[in-house]
């Protein structure tokens, strides 16, 4: 069952990447365009956006997602320029591998700056504009990382725990008023943020195919989003266990 409204064509839909200079998010873009969408296009690494947008009516608008007022500065140019957005897409997000033994407050703290916050700061200028609008639609890429506690992931599950039920609790309060809200959960997917991990990531999965797997979804109305199905479909009955069983399937899983 549908829970959003579907897309039936990209073409001119008004779609606004954030996080989209390399890795999934840059595939969303480059699928975007082909497909004749208009397309804003966020991240820190303007010359990378550039390259992405060459030589199409694609909007640049650089900005960090931990700086507010750049994130509403965007928001409003881009709104400016095309008198309304269609999609905002929240993919800017950070990895880093922690444990407890390793703890470190300050980059636990930048990791929920840039996946936390960061998302924040990109609802606050979008979710007045969506409501004004009574049109139009959201979406954040989390992880499945976020279901459960997993090892190697101590702060960077948590962070995407939060976007879980930040997007849920989205959902309830923007689908009554038409307003689309998906929830993107990715496995492991081939990009710079997975290319230093140094174990082998099981069902590893191309970035553009991501990006068409993201965008397929949205456009069949889904609410969750997850891929590579091979590896998300376990991930997900995991999610079900009752703590000891999910902790010795874990430790048996990962060894760790
Ligand atoms: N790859 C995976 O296996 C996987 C799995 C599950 C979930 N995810 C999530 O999917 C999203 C994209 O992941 P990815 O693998 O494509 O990561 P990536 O290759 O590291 O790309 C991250 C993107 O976010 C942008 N970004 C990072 N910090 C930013 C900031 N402070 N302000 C603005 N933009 C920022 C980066 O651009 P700049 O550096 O130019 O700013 C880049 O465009 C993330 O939220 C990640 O947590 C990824």
């Amino acid at each position: 069952m549908a829970l959003n409204p579907k897309i039936e064509s990209w073409k001119g839909q008004r779609v606004w990447v954030i996080g989209a200079s390399y890795g999934i998010g840059a595939e969303i873009g480059r699928e975007l365009i082909k497909l004749g969408a208009r397309v804003a296009l966020s991240a820190r690494s303007a010359d990378l956006l550039q390259q992405i947008a060459a030589n199409t009516e694609t909007i640049v608008a650089p900005l960090d997602v931990t700086d507010v007022e750049g994130v509403r500065a965007a928001a409003a140019r881009i709104n400016a320029a095309w008198g309304g957005i269609d999609l905002v897409l929240i993919v800017a997000g950070t990895h880093v591998e922690m444990r407890a033994e390793d703890f470190d407050l300050a980059r636990a703290k930048k990791l929920f700056a840039v996946n936390v916050e960061g998302v924040l700061n990109c609802l606050d200028p979008v979710l007045p504009l969506l409501l004004a609008q009574k049109h139009g639609g959201v979406a954040v890429v989390a992880s499945v990382a976020g279901y459960r506690g997993l090892p190697k992931a101590l702060i960077y599950g948590a962070t995407k725990a939060a976007l879980i039920n930040l997007t849920e609790s989205l959902y309830l309060d923007l689908a009554p008023r038409g307003i689309g809200v998906y929830l993107v959960n990715p496995g492991f997917v081939d990009t710079p943020l997975t290319q230093k991990n140094d174990f082998k990531m099981p069902a590893l999965m191309p970035a553009d195919k991501a990006a068409r797997a993201t965008l397929a979804g949205i456009a069949a109305g889904a609410f969750e989003i997850h891929y590579p199905k091979r590896f998300t479909r376990w991930l997900r009955l995991l999610r079900h266990l009752p703590y000891p069983a999910y902790f010795a399937a874990v430790r048996r899983l990962t060894g760790g």
